[in-house]
């Protein structure tokens, strides 16, 4: 019987009885570099680009990535290198993109509520553009471009009420979110940007929520974007890009996402049959270009067996890696070295639980596995929203970062000490 493939294969894969990323024994790095820690695989993330740049060929696009999902500079510079773009929400990440060698100009700066000092510093960086998301805040950018005496280019992010059938706290294009410009009101939003003196209207943008795992949403909201383009234009208002957002699933158990390829011709064609095919597309993909990339190391500190319930207590908790706590998200749990030597307990059913004084602090639940005290595990998929979603809840410092590359292991982020997290703190005097 050949063993399922691993998410994150062929990158990730078993060879004998040990965990492989990119030509690395993941044992090795945990050895190396303590635990808990995650690691990375360059040549995962640079194949997880490619699949969409050459679906996206010889059309012209600018694939910035959300980088959100996974904003260490090692990984920045990756994709910067690919000629990939940036999706950013604060001035911290824009700060990331240009300490990383990437191009301020392929930037395109999104959320709901930027800072003035945030408008100021990308309109001085030259950012491609700003998606919008409210008339309030196109007044203000306005104010801020003409104090500086530029231009800002807009995307209005419209909210195009389609379900992506995903979960509710990641669903993003529902009326009833926070995000985007109703659709109803969008037209209206357009009029009222180009006449700000101190905004340039240049293209329209959505995103309808992360980890979608079919294409039809896409194609409703790119119908709801087209139909507003053409009002918008009927308008007057010439809209030059359309950004499509990010959002493609991957999988972490049995989903079967469409392929990156495969989505964005299934877009291509839509777009081209309406007519729109000239128009530049930018596409904000996060999670489909990192998640399968990376793993997270941590070894097993405690077996607490009892008639209810086996508990597993490893050393990475819910501040290294929050997606199970916070969305009872499913990720793989799969040992670094697999006991052939007739020296394994027998398998049981743990939950793999972290040290942290919360019962929400798990990672797994009824995993099947073999344990003892000292094994190393990897989670999973573990690539996006884990690190950059850490925090140093029990004054735990966060975990150290490891790049792999066809056999080379190179350190990207030094564990946290203590020492820095108390750096910033003051006694009362
Ligand atoms: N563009 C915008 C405007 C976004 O808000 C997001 C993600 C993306 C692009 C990238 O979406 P992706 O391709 O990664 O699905 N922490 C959650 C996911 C939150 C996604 C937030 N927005 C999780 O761990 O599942």
């Amino acid at each position: 019987m050949t063993a399922p493939s691993l998410p994150g294969a062929p990158f990730l894969a078993r060879q004998g009885d040990d965990l492989w990323l990119d030509g690395v024994r993941l044992a090795d790095l945990a050895a190396e570099f303590g635990t808990p820690l995650y690691v990375y695989s360059r040549g995962a993330m640079r194949a997880a680009a490619t699949a969409y740049q050459s679906a996206l060929a010889g059309r012209r696009h600018l694939l910035c990535y959300a980088m959100k999902a996974n904003s260490s500079l090692a990984v920045i510079k990756t994709f910067a290198d690919l000629g990939l773009g940036f999706d950013i929400v604060s001035g911290g990440e824009l700060a990331r993109v240009i300490a990383a060698g990437g191009d301020p100009a392929k930037v395109v700066f999104s959320g709901v509520g930027k800072t003035r000092a945030e408008m100021t510093e990308a309109l001085r960086a030259g950012v491609k553009c700003f998606n919008v998301e409210s008339e309030s805040e196109l007044d203000t950018l306005s104010e801020v471009a003409c104090a500086l005496g530029r231009r800002a280019a807009v995307s209005l992010r419209v909210n195009p009420d389609v379900d992506a059938r995903t979960h509710p706290y990641i669903s993003t294009g529902l009326k009833d979110n926070k995000f985007g410009i109703a659709h109803e009101r969008a037209r209206q939003a357009y009029a009222h940007a180009a006449a700000l003196p101190g905004l340039r209207v240049v293209g329209i943008d959505c995103h309808i929520g992360s980890q979608i795992t079919e294409i039809a949403p896409y194609l409703d909201a790119v119908d709801r974007l087209l139909d507003l383009v053409e009002q918008v234009e009927a308008d007057g208002i010439a809209i030059a890009h359309i950004d499509l957002g990010g959002g493609l699933g991957i999988t972490y158990t049995d989903e079967t996402p469409p392929a990156a390829g495969e989505l964005v011709r299934a877009l291509l064609a839509r777009i081209d049959a309406r007519g729109h095919g000239q128009r530049e597309l930018l596409m904000e993909p996060g999670r489909s270009l990192v998640g399968n990339a990376g793993v997270l190391l941590t070894e097993v500190l405690v077996l607490k067996p009892s008639p209810e319930k086996n508990f597993a207590v490893v050393d990475a908790a819910m501040n290294d890696l929050v997606r199970p706590a916070m969305y009872q998200a499913w990720m793989g749990i799969a040992p670094l070295h697999l006991r052939t030597d007739g020296q394994a307990n027998p398998p049981l059913s743990w939950d793999v639980v972290g040290p942290i004084c919360e019962s929400g602090d798990w990672l797994g639940r009824d995993r099947v596995l073999a344990l003892q005290p000292g094994d190393l595990l990897a989670v999973l998929s573990a690539g996006a929203y884990g690190m950059t979603m850490a925090s140093n809840y029990n004054t735990r410092p966060r975990a150290a970062e490891v790049m792999v590359d066809a056999g080379r292991a190179q350190l990207i982020r030094r564990r946290e000490t203590v020492e820095s997290l108390l750096r910033d703190e003051l006694l009362p005097s």
